[in-house]
């Protein structure tokens, strides 16, 4: 028996070093981690528990018959971040660089199963030259499987990609269909076709960053919800951003115990509006001061950034933040921020995360580009998932709320339960001046001084709309509330909302504006 049990802690020894000494040293060159390193730093200190470390590849192709390294290119298992179950696998660069071959997806399958049988997340280490070349439709096969079960846990259990190294090819649709990507900066990379594909069909010369690393992702394209500097900090990062979800869809996120007083009042607030209407502020400001210890994880914070979402708590609970930005494009709403929000929106609702929405927008961006980029039906798309959404929503309207873009972020009439307005709101079709040109514009052309009647007119259309106290005399807003005490408004609003229950009609499914 002792001989057995010395030949098998040999092989489990020669397993964990995966493609061998040689090609460790070379994944740490460049500046990487190896995956059973990368699952280390992920999990709570000795709680990684691998499963099929001994599977190996069945391809004969190719000279692969004599070439095996048990566990065949991925690491997969399960274990605990911060005391809460997640199941893991990671791809091993150092083996067959990390491609994936039949037997590995099998492995990868095992444990997406097993965390759709007990409500657990799956976060995939994506390290990978893609689909194991020697082995054809086989490795196809084997992604498809991982995609279909990635659509399955969709809304049920959270699925989270880290991208730690290439990422190519249909490689890159099981983490486009997960829930968040992050990405690591100047040694990550995903793209569909690599440079030279490119420059054969298109004849365009492109580098790997500039067409799918971490930067381009981030700021460009919004596949990343997150770039970091290295792969150490992006595993820290992801295990705070899964502080914030629930384990699967039939539980609420974990309430954590901040120590920030339920009613510290932020005086500041009061003076955060400028008073001229047209001038900027930071929308995060107000953000980071009502929430616990003005802590903020912002998603996709390189994209789109007229508009802002992210996660942060209120009296220990998450809530998912979605906030117009005045100080870019004014806080309008377009095609790419319209398709942000939305897509956080639903997340939050697929996890009974609590939303509060942060209003000052002067409408839909204009221009022929939006119009012919299809703004109407991803303008749609925002406000599809709001008004599906039954999670609490609470909306505060900070300054302006004009036209559709009233109604989309999260208004009364999109079943918002506590809409509430900062004293100084304006909340109108349009603004007062492009109101008064419209609706007087004979008497301003007939005028002597038309400029002096434009001004006569405008400011009247002011005093009467540039409130919140006509849209609060029909109970579209519920309160009109004080800027600096809006923290403990939020909080005493989340806790009465804590039991909501409401049920969409049956479907099938719907049929968002895709
Ligand atoms: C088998 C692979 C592999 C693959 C890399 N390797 N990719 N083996 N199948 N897809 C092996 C290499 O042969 C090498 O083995 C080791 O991994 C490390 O690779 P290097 O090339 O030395 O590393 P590097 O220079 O860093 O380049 C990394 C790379 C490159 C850019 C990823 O390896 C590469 O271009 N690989 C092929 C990428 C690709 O075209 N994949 C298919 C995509 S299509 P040795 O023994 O020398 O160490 C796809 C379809 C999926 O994925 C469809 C799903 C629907």
């Amino acid at each position: 028996m002792q001989e057995i049990i010395k030949k098998f802690e040999a092989l489990r020894a020669e397993a964990a070093l995966g493609g061998g000494p040689k090609r460790i040293k070379s994944q740490h060159e460049r500046g990487k981690l190896t995956a059973r390193e990368a699952i280390e730093v992920l999990l709570d200190e000795g709680s990684f528990e691998e499963l099929d470390t001994f599977i190996r590849h069945r391809c004969n192709e190719f000279g692969m018959d004599e070439q095996h390294i048990s566990g065949d290119g991925v690491v997969s298992g399960y274990g605990t971040i911060n005391g809460r179950q997640v199941f893991v696998f990671a791809q091993d660069f150092t083996v067959f660089g990390g491609s994936l071959s039949e037997a590995n997806a099998t492995k990868i399958c095992k444990i997406m199963d097993m965390a759709m049988k007990v409500g657990a997340p799956v976060i995939g280490l994506n390290d990978s030259g893609g689909a194991r070349i020697q082995e054809g439709v086989a490795s196809l096969g084997g992604y498809a499987d991982i995609f279909q079960r990635n659509v399955m846990a969709s809304g049920v259990i959270p699925q989270l990609s880290a991208i730690l190294g290439p990422c190519a090819g249909g490689a890159v649709y099981s983490p486009a269909l997960t829930d968040f990507i992050l990405m690591v900066e100047d040694n990550s990379y995903m793209f569909v076709t690599g440079p030279e594909v490119v420059k054969t069909v298109t004849h365009e010369q492109v580098t790997v960053e500039s067409l799918g690393g971490a930067k381009t992702h981030f700021t460009k394209s919004g596949v990343a919800h997150f770039a970091f500097p290295n792969g150490m900090v992006l595993l820290r990062q992801l295990r705070r951003l899964f502080s914030f979800l629930p384990s699967n869809n039939r539980e609420e996120a974990p309430v954590v115990n901040t120590g920030d007083p339920v009613d510290r009042e932020e005086k500041s607030l009061d003076y955060l509006i400028p008073d001229d209407p047209n001038q900027p502020y930071d929308m995060k400001e107000l953000i980071k001061k009502v929430l616990d210890n003005y802590d903020f994880m912002e998603t996709q914070g390189g994209f789109a950034r007229n508009i802002i979402t992210g996660f942060g708590r209120l009296n220990g609970a998450t809530v998912g933040v979605v906030a117009n930005q005045p100080l870019v494009l004014a806080g309008c709403l377009d095609i790419n921020s319209s398709v942000k929000a939305a897509r956080f929106v639903q997340f939050c609702d697929c996890f009974n995360i609590p939303i509060l929405t942060l209003v000052d927008v002067p409408g839909f961006l204009p221009g022929k580009q939006q119009e012919l980029g299809g703004i109407i039906k991803h303008g749609a798309k925002l406000l599809y998932a709001y008004a599906e959404c039954t999670v609490p929503k609470i909306t505060i309207i900070t300054r302006k709320a004009y036209g559709g873009a009233y109604d989309v972020m999260a208004s009364k009439h999109l079943r918002g339960d506590l809409n509430f307005a900062w004293p100084n709101a304006e909340i109108a079709v349009m603004g007062a001046k492009g109101a008064s040109e419209i609706i007087f514009r004979n008497e301003i052309r007939s005028a002597q001084d038309p400029v002096a009647k434009l001004k006569e007119k405008t400011d009247e259309y002011s005093a009467r709309f540039a409130n919140p106290f006509v849209a609060a005399q029909r109970g579209f807003i519920d309160d009109v509330i004080r800027p600096s005490q809006t923290r403990w408004r939020l909080i005493r609003g989340f806790g009465m909302l804590a039991d909501k229950s409401i049920e969409n009609p049956w479907k099938k499914h719907g049929n968002m504006p895709l």
